[in-house]
């Protein structure tokens, strides 16, 4: 049996690893390697827990530090397992850093490096995702992309042969683990002492993590000024990044509209999803959800990152600005039921099918 290395660090890996590995598994060897890019229990084990995903063979426990600092530590110990275990091919997802390193000690080792999620670019490398894309998809010998627009990036670099649509395996879990939902999975709403948090019965989403948009207390002051002025509280579970800012300006400015949660598992972020009114948002796993589960979504950040999603005001960009956020939830939004852009909910069997295809 043919051994793939998956390697996987953050939150959204461990979602889209859920889908592909349960495929995987059934055709080849699976070593899986945890970077431990993201380690608290809200962050990372509770997906491995919830989605039924085998613990990882291996946790590096890389995290934090400076980019160069971080990925490089990542490298070094993926080489050794690398050299150790020997696989046909690795397996990555996405941008983060745990994806590069990965890539990079794959590629020098001449094994051969599967991207999933390939494709993507905003047009910047101010954004430290877009690097770890362009360099992965760059080294690749397998590319799989769950968008046409992923595909064209790709063509515009020359990058066609051997990269391949697939869909979405964010929209396979969307989809198997709404149908999933009976709303026990709200009990994870817990405020910062770790008390439970009442879901109100209307309500706004927000998700807002990025670097540049957490780095400084200005541009989150305006994203939790518009929310205030809402005629519904905004439930925020915040990602660690930003936990002491976000509850310092909270208490400072005495914003009652916004209800701090510390971060939730899978399904209760799904289930926030689907019940949402609207959701604001800078994550690129959010916004994709808020499309698939038909909710209008208010994007801050100054670049497109999924262009399926910008129709008839589905997805709209917004700035780090009152005015600019309130002006774009007060849209107007229609969804085609229709039009479905990220695949028929099976991209993990199609993915593993490319797989197999290449190491014939
Ligand atoms: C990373 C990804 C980003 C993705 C996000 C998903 C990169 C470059 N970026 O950003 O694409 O959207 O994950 O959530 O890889 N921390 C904790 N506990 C944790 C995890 C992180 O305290 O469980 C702290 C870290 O120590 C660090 C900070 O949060 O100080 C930021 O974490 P890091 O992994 O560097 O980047 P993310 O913002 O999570
Ligand atoms: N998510 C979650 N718990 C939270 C916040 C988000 O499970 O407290 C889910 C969200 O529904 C989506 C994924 O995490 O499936 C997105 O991950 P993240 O925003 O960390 O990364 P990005 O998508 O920006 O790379």
């Amino acid at each position: 049996m043919k051994k793939i290395c998956t390697v996987v660090g953050a939150r959204p890996q461990f979602i889209k690893l859920a889908v592909v590995s349960r495929v995987l598994r059934k055709r080849f060897r699976e070593v899986l390697v945890h970077t431990g890019q993201h380690y608290d229990y809200n962050m990372s084990d509770v997906f491995f827990e919830e989605m039924d995903v085998p613990k990882p063979d291996y946790n590096l426990g890389v995290s934090g530090g400076s980019h160069g600092s971080m990925t490089g530590q990542m490298l070094i110990k993926i080489e050794e397992i690398l050299l150790a275990e020997r696989p046909d091919m690795l397996l990555v997802f996405g941008d983060t850093n745990s994806t590069l390193a990965a890539a990079l000690a794959a590629v020098k080792l001449h094994i051969p490096v599967c991207h999933v999620e390939a494709g993507g670019r905003l047009g910047t490398l101010d954004n430290p995702e877009e690097v770890n894309r362009i360099v992965t998809d760059h080294v690749s010998a397998l590319r799989l992309a769950c968008t046409a627009s992923g595909m064209d990036f790709l063509r515009r670099e020359g990058l066609e042969e051997r990269s391949y649509l697939t869909g979405d395996p964010m929209y396979d879990a969307f989809r198997y683990y709404t149908e999933r939902l009976d709303g026990t999975e709200l009990s994870e709403l817990r405020d910062f002492d770790g008390k439970p948090l009442a879901l109100p019965e209307k309500f706004y989403y927000m998700t807002c993590h990025r670097q540049e948009n957490t780095d400084t207390d200005e541009k989150l002051e305006q994203i939790f000024q518009a929310m205030e002025a809402l005629d519904a509280p905004t439930v925020y579970p915040v990602h660690p990044r930003n936990h002491d800012r976000a509850e310092r300006l909270v208490r400072e400015r005495g914003f009652r509209n916004i209800l701090l949660s510390r971060p939730v598992g899978y399904q209760c972020s799904i289930s926030l999803v689907n019940r949402a009114q609207k959701i604001v948002t800078d994550s690129g796993g959010l916004q994709r959800e808020a499309f698939f589960a038909g909710k209008p979504c208010v994007t801050v950040f100054d670049y497109v990152a999924w262009p399926e999603t910008m129709v008839n005001s589905c997805n709209q960009l917004a700035k780090p600005d009152k005015v600019d956020i309130l002006e774009k939830l007060s849209a107007p939004v229609s969804f085609d039921p229709a039009y479905q852009p990220f695949g028929d909910g099976h991209s993990g069997e199609k993915i593993v099918e490319k797989i197999g295809e290449f190491l014939q």
